[in-house]
């Protein structure tokens, strides 16, 4: 005789079904090197049980000065070298609130996710400057402001608050599934689970860059801890 556990075992990510954050455009960022990277992190995502992903090449002036003509470019270059594999693949941008970021966001149209969300991040030892401000103003172009990984800012594990404040602004946030598995760290994974259980966390998402991350996401299934977060509903399935 045997006794079933009450709740199959969680095995991916299909619960959420959809993926808003990674760096799977090849040789724009700091994320895959090359196209045949790209599609070996394609393939495990599929693996972990994504059944459509939309890549966020990095855009920051100093670092990664990415254009919109030049993400666009490399996802067709993606979609070519698909063949098969079987995951719906799109673009946004995971824009860094920089003096460059007004200027577009005066110029241009941005490339977003599904709802006109923008992805954004900061740096790591201070909010944007005028952060507010600028949220004011994607918000009167009709952008739905989306904070990555907001969990990951020093700053805002100091003063909870300021968090709340954003969230009051109209602001979304996105948890990285990488910080919940402890990647990046004890605290930033306690802030990632406390910010989920103030029901303050509308997206999970990957942020994923490496294989590395992938096996990281993997081993992450197993841990008891995230199998009941994935229990909650999210929105990425909306998207
Ligand atoms: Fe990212």
């Amino acid at each position: 005789m045997f006794f079933r556990s009450k709740t199959p075992a969680i095995e991916s990510y299909a619960s959420l079904g959809v993926d808003l954050h990674s760096h799977l455009i090849p040789g724009i960022d700091d994320g895959a090197k090359t196209l045949e990277e790209s599609l070996v992190l394609i393939r495990r995502m599929v693996d972990l049980g994504f059944k459509r992903i939309y890549s966020t090449p990095h855009v920051m002036a100093d670092h990664y000065p990415n254009t919109r003509e030049g993400i666009l470019r490399g996802m067709e270059g993606v979609l070519r070298g698909l063949n098969g594999i079987p995951i719906e693949f799109g673009v946004a941008a995971e824009y860094f609130l920089d003096e460059q970021f007004e200027e577009l966001l005066q110029k241009e149209e941005l490339l977003t996710l599904p709802g006109k969300r923008v992805l954004v991040e900061m740096a790591g030892v201070a909010p944007a400057h005028n952060l507010l401000d600028t949220l004011f103003r994607m918000r009167t172009k009709g952008y739905k402001p989306l904070l990555a990984h907001p969990e990951r800012y020093p700053y805002y594990r100091r003063d909870f608050k300021a968090l709340e404040r954003l969230k009051d602004f109209g602001c979304e946030f996105q948890v990285n599934l990488l910080s919940l598995a402890g990647h990046y760290g004890s605290t930033i994974q306690e802030q990632g689970f406390k910010l989920i259980k103030h029901g303050m966390v509308e997206f999970l998402a990957t942020d994923m860059h490496s294989e590395q991350h992938a096996d990281k996401l993997k081993e992450a299934l197993g841990d008891k801890r995230i199998q009941k977060v994935l229990e909650k509903k999210f929105s990425n399935g909306s998207l």
